[in-house]
C-alpha cells in the first residue's frame, strides 16, 4: 500500500485503483467508510489529482464507491452475486444471504401480449395475459423492476390474490406449476425515467436487465419476465466448465 510503480508500464492511477480495491476486499476499508480524500491521496502517492480523480471515478462507476456532495466519497455495500444459470425466484436469492424479500406491486392487469411476449410464450398475440410490474426489495432496500407475463388461461384468478409475496410460490401452491427449466440473458440497458424514480437511482444508469422464460412440468412456458437489476447492487456469475471433447 501507499507505493507507485512510476517506471512501470502500468498506469498510475490504475495502480491506486487497484490499491483501494484490495483495502476494500480485505475490509481494511468497510461499507460505509470514508476513503481518504483526493488531496490526501495525492499526498500519499506523490501523483496529480487528475490521476488520483480517474481512479476514485472508476470505482465509483463500477459501484464500489459513493461520493456525497460536500462529505466525501464512500465505501458502498458489497453487490449481490448471484448465479446465472440457476432457476430461482427472487424470494429465494434473498432468504440464502440472509435478507429480507419484499415486493411492492406497481401494477397488475390483463392485457393483450405484444409480439414479444407472445412469442416468448407461444401464444397468439391476441390471447390475454396477466401483466404484473413489481419493484422487488432486499431488506426495504430498492434491487429490481420486473415486469411478467403469463397466459392467463393458465392462472386464473390470479388477479385477485395478494401479489405481494412469492410469485413462484402461488405458481406452485395455487396452480401446481413446477418451473423446471428456462431461458434467460442478460444485457445492459439504461434506467427509464419510471424505473429510476422507484429503484432510487439517476434517469441513465446502467440496469442488468435478465430476460427470462421459464417452463413447467409439462414443458408450457409460463412465464415470461424482463427483470432489471440496479446495475450498482448486482453481480452475475456463471460457472464455466471446458467442453474436453
Ligand atoms: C426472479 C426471476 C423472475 C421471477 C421471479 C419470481 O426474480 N428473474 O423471472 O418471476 O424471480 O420471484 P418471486 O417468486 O420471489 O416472486
Amino acid at each position: 500500500m501507499d507505493y507507485v510503480d512510476k517506471r512501470g508500464p502500468v498506469p498510475l492511477y490504475f495502480q491506486i485503483k487497484t490499491q483501494l480495491l484490495e483495502a476494500i476486499e480485505r475490509g481494511q476499508l468497510k461499507p460505509g467508510d470514508r476513503v481518504p480524500s483526493e488531496r490526501e491521496l495525492t499526498e500519499r502517492y506523490g501523483v496529480s489529482r487528475m490521476t488520483v480523480r480517474q481512479a476514485l471515478v472508476e470505482l465509483e462507476s463500477q459501484g464500489y464507491l459513493h461520493r456525497v456532495q460536500g462529505s466525501g466519497t464512500f465505501v458502498n455495500t458489497p453487490k449481490l452475486e448471484q448465479p446465472l444459470v440457476a432457476l430461482t425466484s427472487f424470494t429465494e436469492e434473498m432468504y440464502r444471504r440472509g435478507l429480507a424479500p419484499s415486493s411492492q406491486l406497481l401494477s397488475a392487469q390483463q392485457v393483450v401480449p405484444g409480439r414479444r411476449a407472445g412469442q416468448a410464450l407461444a401464444i397468439p398475440e391476441t390471447e390475454p395475459v396477466v401483466r404484473l410490474e413489481r419493484l422487488r426489495l432486499a431488506s426495504g432496500q430498492p434491487m429490481a423492476v420486473e415486469v411478467v407475463h403469463m397466459p392467463a388461461t393458465l392462472v386464473p384468478g390470479l388477479l385477485d390474490l395478494d401479489l405481494s409475496s412469492s410469485l413462484y410460490t402461488i405458481l406452485k401452491e395455487r396452480y401446481g406449476f413446477t418451473l423446471n427449466r428456462g431461458m434467460q440473458s442478460l444485457e445492459a440497458v439504461a434506467a427509464r425515467s419510471s424505473e429510476a424514480k422507484v429503484l432510487g437511482v439517476k434517469e441513465g444508469t446502467p440496469l442488468l436487465m435478465l430476460e427470462r422464460v421459464s417452463r413447467d412440468q409439462y414443458g408450457r412456458q409460463v412465464e415470461y419476465t424482463q427483470s432489471c437489476y440496479r446495475g450498482d447492487r448486482y453481480r452475475f456469475t456463471v460457472e464455466l466448465i471446458r467442453d474436453q471433447g
